[in-house]
């Protein structure tokens, strides 16, 4: 038997509440948003909405690499626990540990599940997780499950951040923050953070999903995200990050030490109970980071952000600068707007989402652009003269 009837009215108004707020949403295919040319579709659109900073998900080596891979079997169809453990997932951990100089690290199926499979197990009832209010739905769904006091603190606010963790001398403490923030595309202030941390005798977690493999340091070059752009790698406890964005590839990893990884393991019910990531994605991504440490892509990719701020400037769009950083927030306010202005840019063949609540605050509605590596300049040249004309009407 379907729904019943109740059932059914509880979806629909729930939906028609959403309506009401522009604040539905609906599914697209990729070849809606990409160059497909059939259908209903709009053809030739440039993707400004992908998190495929180095556009390695489409590189043609890697490709054909996978293709070569998949021999005998699609998937594990076990956990790791069981009998889904292969040596590619092992070797890229291996991999990832170097990368992000810690003793170990562990894979996830997906960034949102490490997340979850760390929060929901390091802590307990006598435990407070102070929580950048910016933090991405993965962090706050963690906090949530994770049966511990939760204190959320304003965007980057030091001051806030240190008063409050002093006043809790007697709790255990952990803080976690994004590296570069997912909606605003700013980096967190991690030398005060791990000052703070430190002073204070916390378990500090970075979330660096989207300056993974994109910043770092440049003596040598290592692009080891935040925390190496700041310098702190060995100050951060544990390192979460995603092989689906700078990498192109698809899984989640957390970095960290040899005993919280065990601990992981043994605790960590997202790791336990689902199926192994398939270990040909983690043959991808170890042939991904080497192209990644090449450096040329990263290259690519902060010549276009220059040239970006350079016509934003130009054309006098308002945005806030943050060097090599690949998301970059056009604030539009209402939500209604954002829609149209996105749905607008579409029919001129530009893909740039609308990004509104409850991803980002309630009439805090913005255009985020995603600049890639392949993207060229006359394709962020003509994108901001779609939208400098578009914010005019
Ligand atoms: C900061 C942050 N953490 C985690 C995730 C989830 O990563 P994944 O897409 O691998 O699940 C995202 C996704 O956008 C993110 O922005």
């Amino acid at each position: 038997m379907g729904s019943s009837k109740s059932n059914s009215f509880y979806f629909q108004d729930k939906l028609r509440e959403l309506r009401k707020e522009d604040l539905y949403r609906e599914l697209r295919t990729v070849e809606d948003i990409s160059d497909s040319g059939k259908g209903n579709s709009v053809p030739n659109v440039i993707n400004f909405s992908s998190n495929d900073y180095l556009g390695l998900s489409k590189n043609a080596f890697l490709v054909k690499k996978l293709r070569n891979l998949i021999t005998s079997r699609i998937s594990q169809c076990s956990s790791r626990l069981i009998s889904g453990n292969t040596e590619s997932l092992e070797n890229v951990e291996i991999a990832l540990s170097e990368h992000r100089k810690t003793t170990s690290s562990l894979l996830f199926p997906t960034g949102f599940m490490a997340n979850l499979g760390v929060l929901g197990c390091i802590s307990d009832k006598e435990t407070i997780i102070f929580s950048d209010e910016l933090n991405h739905a993965s962090i706050i769904d963690g906090c949530k499950i994770s049966t511990s006091k939760i204190h959320p603190f304003p965007h980057n606010d030091m001051i806030d951040l240190e008063k409050n963790i002093k006043k809790h001398d007697n709790k255990r403490k952990i803080i976690i923050t994004e590296g570069i923030f997912s909606m605003d595309g700013d980096m967190a202030d991690l030398t005060e953070i791990v000052r703070i941390s430190n002073e204070n005798n916390c378990l500090l977690i970075v979330d660096d999903s989207h300056g993974d493999f994109i910043i770092g340091n440049n003596k040598p070059k290592d692009y080891g995200g935040t925390p190496s752009y700041f310098g702190v790698n060995k100050a951060v406890d544990i390192h979460i990050s995603s092989l689906s964005k700078g990498l192109g590839c698809f899984g989640g990893y957390v970095s960290c030490s040899k005993l919280v990884r065990e601990y992981l393991v043994n605790k960590s019910r997202p790791f336990i109970f689902t199926s192994a990531l398939p270990d040909y994605l983690a043959e991808i991504a170890i042939m991904s980071m080497q192209l990644a440490k090449m450096g040329d892509l990263q290259t690519m990719l902060y010549r276009n952000i220059e040239y970006f701020y350079k016509i934003a400037n130009e054309l006098e769009i308002k945005s806030r600068k943050v060097e090599k950083s690949p998301i970059i927030p056009l604030l539009i306010g209402s939500e209604k707007r954002a829609l149209e202005v996105s749905r607008k840019l579409l029919r001129q063949h530009f893909f740039v989402q609308a990004i509104r609540y409850p991803t980002v605050k309630r009439n805090e509605a913005r255009l985020r652009i995603s600049l890639n590596a392949d993207h060229s300049q006359e394709q962020i040249y003509d994108l901001l003269n779609h939208i400098v004309k578009l914010l005019k009407v």
